[in-house]
């Protein structure tokens, strides 16, 4: 399959502050790809950057072929953007939105009544196509926004958390209409989100971003895989190094580092078990152990601190998921 996107080395500056920092992926054709991270990791200035919402400071992209900055037309045409924020008239019926968005794109007439009733169908809208839409629940607007990026057709639709503040049945029409558009029309689809239960849920492919930068780009399988057995987090009222090596060393375990509880050190990035020795920590610390298998794990570790009368002050779980793979590389939780 051709790629429908390619992303190179696209960086936004807002002053001194970097809000992408390098972004480089591609998209095939007919794929539904996640962009997941947590609040502020660049997923929006991204997207803006590919719609033509914003110019990027450095770096290129191209959209079926065209190039972003050099050829907005034509990337517009191919293109369909669901902003994060509603835009939307709320005194106007979901109806007469459509249609002005239609205009926009340069549909009249017949066409356009069609193409309206069918995004209409698309979002489950139909029946309440005609009432003013300030009296929607907030789950049918962002159907409705949804449905304002698809009147032209797009070839790449782009969504930007389409779920947040939406009830859940809203939300499982989302999720129907991201499955249908993409099975039945071959849309391709860019998904942005930082629930991952959602981006597990509809993608193929993930690109893990955080801090303006993509950490890991895989299947979702592949991700999930590179983790083994899942992530185990505790918290223990003293760790030393002995401590440390001693359950490095138990079966079932595959790594283990300090974690600090404001955040990661720089150099906890990466494999666990390249941390240097630390000192002794005076106060609690957590311990993050990724495992073969978290049950046995957590078995054995609970064993080992019960001979040295260690106390616990916490303990997590993290079942393998793109979770416990953002925990991984960040040593950070998607949500805080
Ligand atoms: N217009 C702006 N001026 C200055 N900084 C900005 C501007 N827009 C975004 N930023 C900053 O750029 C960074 C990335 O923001 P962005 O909105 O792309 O993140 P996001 O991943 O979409 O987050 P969220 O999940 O909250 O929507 C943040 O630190 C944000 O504060
Ligand atoms: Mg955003």
């Amino acid at each position: 399959m051709p790629a429908i996107l390619e992303a190179d080395s696209l960086v936004k500056t807002y002053g001194n502050h970097v809000a992408v920092a390098g972004i480089s992926f591609s998209v095939e054709e007919g794929e539904v790809f996640g962009l997941l991270g947590p609040n502020g990791a660049g997923k929006t200035t991204t997207i803006s950057m590919l719609t033509g919402v914003l110019e990027p400071t450095s770096g290129t992209a191209r959209i079926g072929g065209h190039d972003i900055v050099a050829e907005p037309a034509e990337v517009k045409k191919i293109n369909g953007l669901v902003p994060q924020d509603l835009a939307l008239y709320p005194t106007l019926s979901a109806r007469a939105n459509l249609q002005f968005f239609g205009r926009i794109y340069g549909l009249r007439g017949r066409e356009l009544r069609e193409r309206v009733d069918d995004v209409l169908e698309i979002v489950a809208l139909a029946d309440r196509a005609d009432e003013a839409i300030e009296r929607y629940s907030g789950g049918m607007k962002r159907r409705v926004n949804i449905a304002a990026g698809l009147v032209h057709q797009p070839r790449l639709l782009f969504l930007d958390e389409p779920t947040v503040g939406v009830d859940p049945q809203s939300r499982n029409h989302i999720f129907e209409s991201v499955q249908r558009l993409n099975r039945e029309r071959q849309m391709t689809i860019v998904y942005t989100s930082h629930y991952m239960e959602e981006v597990e849920l509809l993608c193929n492919r993930v690109a893990i971003v955080d801090q303006g930068r993509i950490i890991a780009l895989d299947t979702i399988r592949n991700l999930v895989g590179m983790l083994g057995g899942g992530v185990i987090q505790l918290g223990l009222e003293r760790l030393d190094d002995e401590m440390l090596a001693a359950i490095r060393a138990l079966p079932a375990v595959s790594g283990a580092a300090r974690v600090l509880a404001e955040g990661p050190p720089p150099a906890s990035r990466g494999e666990a078990e390249a941390h240097p020795p630390q000192a002794a920590h005076p106060g609690p610390v957590l311990l993050k152990i990724e495992t073969r298998r978290s049950q046995d794990a957590l078995v054995q570790v609970v064993g080992y601190l019960n001979t040295l009368d260690v106390a616990f002050t916490s303990v997590e779980i993290f079942e393998p998921n793109l979770e416990s793979v953002f925990l991984h590389l960040t040593g950070k939780k998607l949500r805080e």
